[in-house]
């Protein structure tokens, strides 16, 4: 599958290094075009069946405006709405709304899916060595677009679960602050992730 990723960051190349083991074609949209797989944000959205927003929540306005309607197409939006106020780091927005449902409403003909926002980047790149697959929920809209969601969290070797509408992104955002506070804060480390255990026989 074509899968473009906007912005060539820590998620942005450790996702695509891990599809590309699984034989996705991956380009960047970046803003320099330095490597012979970047292109323009606006060419890599174009070019993609797929496209995936991995870029610092303040720039992820601007850039959106520039990337067409994305009609029809599963976006990912991977990213934590984070600002750092007094109490420390928190989100910009939340209870009432959430990054993704912003991202929809920049980006209303796209199928935005929130996803891969709940572990690290060195997770994304490699997620062997676990003792289960690592969890990886996931909110949006549309089934159709989820399903193919799925599908990539799968060859990520994440197991995929739903968490319901484009809604439950309030809900997978301040998770992922559980997993930085764990990792940054309280210095679990960065090589550990979520899992779902089943009870045995169930
Ligand atoms: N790091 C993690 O472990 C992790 C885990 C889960 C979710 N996230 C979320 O994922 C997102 C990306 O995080 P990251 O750690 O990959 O950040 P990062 O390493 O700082 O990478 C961000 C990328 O976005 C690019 N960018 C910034 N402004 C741009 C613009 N106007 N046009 C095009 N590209 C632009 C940057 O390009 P330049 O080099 O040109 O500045 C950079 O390559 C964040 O929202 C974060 O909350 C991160």
């Amino acid at each position: 599958m074509k899968i473009a990723i906007i912005g060539a960051g820590d998620v942005g190349r450790a996702l695509g290094t891990n599809w590309a083991k699984a034989g996705h074609e991956i380009r960047y949209g970046t803003r320099t075009q330095e490597a012979s797989d970047e292109m323009t944000p606006r060419e890599a959205a174009d070019w993609g069946a797929v496209v995936v927003l991995a870029l610092p929540w303040a720039a992820a306005k601007d850039v959106s405006a520039d990337l067409g309607t994305l009609a029809g197409k599963p976006v990912i939006d991977c990213m934590n709405p984070i600002a750092r106020g007094p109490d420390g780091m928190g989100l910009a927005l939340g209870h009432t709304s959430s990054g993704a449902e912003q991202v929809q409403a920049w980006l209303p003909e796209a199928h935005v899916i929130k996803t891969l926002n709940q572990v690290g980047a060195e997770v994304m790149a490699d997620t062997s060595g676990f003792a289960l697959r690592p969890l990886q929920l996931m909110a949006g809209n549309d089934d159709g677009a989820k399903s193919v969601i799925a599908g990539l969290l799968d060859d990520l070797g994440f197991e995929p679960l739903d968490a319901g509408d484009l809604v439950k992104a309030r809900l997978l955002e301040p998770f992922a602050l559980v997993w930085i506070n764990q990792a940054l804060m309280r210095g679990k480390g960065r090589n550990w992730a979520f899992g779902a255990m089943p009870r045995a026989g169930q």
